[in-house]
């Protein structure tokens, strides 16, 4: 594909399962007449409790599914597989920009420490097992410290794994995510963070539980935001961004193509209460068929032998 039709081509999101759906859902209200391709590899989730080796391996089916149909970007709406996989999701997907998402929370974090504790701040962060094993969120947020010329913060990770199927069962507020919620942040209400990463795309619509369960004032972030920004500056900078105005904006947001690895019927009711809208089709896809042999992944487009800067 040539740059110039890059402007049409849509742009790819993925998650584990519909975690990602709270990054998607800004991109969509940001970008309404951007088109979208959704992949949930929901017949694999959790991913949090797998092994780096394995995350990888299913991540690269998405890239390589995502590359085949012609995407511009790749939104990898998913800490688990950002932790583990950004770096060579980014490879084999260049020329097509990457975002992932650990990058962006860590500057959010950065950005959000209040003004009078930028010399003693203690940051906390959230995620599954495999993020918080990683440890990739605590060394981008030193590495960022260091080039601010900051003092690096103290920092504080617990992984909560119990937080994402508590999301998909629907269970957002009430009795069982706040004592879940209560337990697991324990430690963390000692250790009395300024800022706290939700360091998984689920968590943010815990928000509540996890607020409660924290010392007042806890300041909360969600990368999403961050994520929207990045993918706006790239798309304009490259002459790849549709205008809000343009088809498909006048009538609300543009396409969003779901695809989904497991029961679509599970995915599009989850999809429609995270996306608080009808989400009447879902196509299926068996991602473990999809080709992820050397010159395979990247033969829906031409690969550089260059490596690609980090985004
Ligand atoms: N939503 C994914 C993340 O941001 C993880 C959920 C899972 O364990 O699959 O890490």
């Amino acid at each position: 594909m040539f740059p110039a039709d890059m402007k049409d081509a849509p742009i790819g999101v993925f998650d584990s399962g519909i975690g990602g759906l709270t990054v998607l859902k800004m991109m969509r209200h940001a970008l309404p007449a951007e088109r979208f391709i959704y992949v949930g590899d929901l017949g694999r989730s959790p991913y949090g409790s797998k092994s780096a080796e394995t995350v990888r391996r299913c991540v690269l089916q998405i890239t390589a599914f995502l590359l085949s149909h012609h995407v511009k970007m790749i939104v990898i709406a998913c800490n688990t597989a950002s932790a583990v996989a950004g770096d060579i999701i980014r490879e084999c997907a260049y020329p097509v920009p990457v975002i992932e998402v650990v990058g962006r929370g860590s500057e959010m974090a950065l950005e959000m420490i209040p003004p009078d504790h930028r010399g003693d701040a203690r940051i906390g962060i959230l995620g599954t097992d495999t993020t918080v094993r990683s440890g990739v969120y605590a060394d981008r947020i030193r590495v960022l410290a260091d080039a601010r010329g900051m003092r690096r913060p103290e920092i504080l990770q617990q992984a909560c794994p119990l937080f994402v199927p508590l999301v998909e069962e629907g269970w957002w507020s009430g009795e069982i995510p706040d004592l879940t919620a209560a337990r697991y942040l324990r430690a963390m209400r000692e250790f009395k963070p300024h800022v706290v990463i939700l360091g998984c795309t689920h968590f943010p619509v815990l928000s509540e539980p996890i607020a409660k369960a924290l010392p007042e004032g806890t300041i909360l972030t969600d990368c999403a935001p961050a994520v929207v920004q990045r993918a706006e500056a790239i798309l304009r900078e490259r002459g790849w961004l549709v205008p809000a105005g343009s088809a498909g904006s006048a009538e609300g947001p543009a396409e969003t193509v779901f695809y989904c690895s497991d029961s679509i019927d599970t995915f599009r009711c989850q999809a429609e209460r995270f996306l608080d809208m009808p989400v009447d089709f879902v196509h299926h896809v068996d991602l473990e068929t999809v080709s992820i042999r050397e010159g395979d992944l990247c033969c829906p487009r031409q690969i550089s032998t260059v490596k690609p800067s980090s985004i």
